[in-house]
């Protein structure tokens, strides 16, 4: 398999917003977009997107892993961008549709198809920089994606940075400009520090890696920080954090610091939740130039027993009492 995001299927959903209402939407064959030069994106970054994968279960059915909840916070970040709002209706059959075209091409588990709706600001006006985009288009692509597990669940290394990820008022909004500003910050540590992710902690506030929630984890409590502006709100972050009340652990979402970070590192594991890697566990923090290894520096047993949770739930292996899942097919 071609690495992820790679390869696409051959037919993506598509739908315009234009004169104040969209298009019905329509399943095209995969082939690039015509955009003006002047298109809003392209110059005020009006675009914001969605990650989220559908399965295949042994009925030969796909199955979509939250999709409700994803079209929401599509719709959350429309609207902090001023991007015209899908309804969830429009977006949701879209998904779907996209989805049933392409079911022969969902991957058996652990593989999955990843689905990727974007959202684009096309109105033609370079003068608009303080202005909304009343023009948009709308599409989802389909991309199959393996294992994101299959070279083993090495840990991770983190640089922990004490500089924003990005904007308080961007920061849970799925936006590129989000991804462009932390893109810098992390190759930078890349190659000072060898680190894979660096964990943003502005002002000693533990908040998120640049493509991942950070969760704090041992025998009977996760910990995580509570919701606010300044962080995405991961779709896994939240299921993990209900499996793991249904599993008994006590569940404590507040603000945490670095100081309480470092000290608990001793005795918890700590790992990185999303939609791409479920649960990774990290195995080490690099942290004023020292490197400090998480517990033993290796993979824990309490990140493992709650990704098999998850991942049971959407390989069909397990109820899924949540209501979590969409059936295609
Ligand atoms: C910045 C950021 N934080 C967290 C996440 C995890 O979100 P989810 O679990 O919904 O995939 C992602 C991935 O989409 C992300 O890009």
């Amino acid at each position: 398999m071609k690495p992820f995001g790679t390869e696409f299927c051959d037919r993506f959903a598509t739908a315009r917003y234009s004169d104040g209402a969209w298009s019905a939407p329509s399943i095209e064959p995969l082939a690039p977009l015509s955009l003006h030069p002047a298109a809003h994106v392209f110059h005020y970054a009006s675009t914001c997107f969605e990650g989220f994968k559908a399965y295949r279960w042994s009925d030969g059915k796909g199955r979509i892993f939250r999709l409700h909840d994803h079209v929401a916070r599509m719709q959350r970040s429309a609207k902090s961008l001023r991007l015209p709002i899908p309804a969830a209706d429009l977006l949701a059959g879209m998904v779907i549709d996209v989805v049933h075209h392409n079911l022969a091409d969902i991957p058996e588990p652990p593989a999955s198809l990843y689905l990727r709706p974007t959202l684009i600001g096309t109105l033609e006006n370079i003068g608009a920089a303080a202005a909304p985009s009343d023009e948009a288009i709308l599409y989802v692509l389909a991309s199959p994606v393996g294992d994101y597990f299959a070279g083993g669940a090495g840990a991770l290394k983190l640089l922990v940075a004490e500089q924003p990820r990005t904007t308080e008022q961007l920061g849970s909004t799925k936006t590129g400009g989000n991804y462009a500003a932390a893109l810098g910050p992390t190759l930078e540590a890349k190659e000072k520090y060898g680190v894979d992710q660096v964990l943003f902690c502005p002002d000693g506030d533990v908040q998120e890696t640049g493509a991942a929630n950070f969760l704090l984890i041992s025998d009977d409590e996760i910990l995580t920080k509570s919701l606010d502006t300044s962080f995405l709100h991961g779709m896994t972050r939240d299921s993990i954090l209900k499996l793991g009340a249904e599993l008994g652990y006590k569940i404590s979402e507040r603000p945490f610091t670095v100081e309480e970070l470092l000290e608990k590192i001793g005795t918890y594991e700590a790992c990185l939740s999303g939609t791409a890697a479920t649960l990774s566990p990290v195995g080490a923090l690099v942290y004023k130039g020292e490197e400090i290894l998480v517990r033993d520096g290796q993979p824990g047993p309490n990140r493992a027993k709650l990704q098999k949770a998850l991942q049971d739930i959407q390989y069909g292996l397990a109820t899924d009492t949540h209501g979590w899942l969409t059936k295609v097919g």
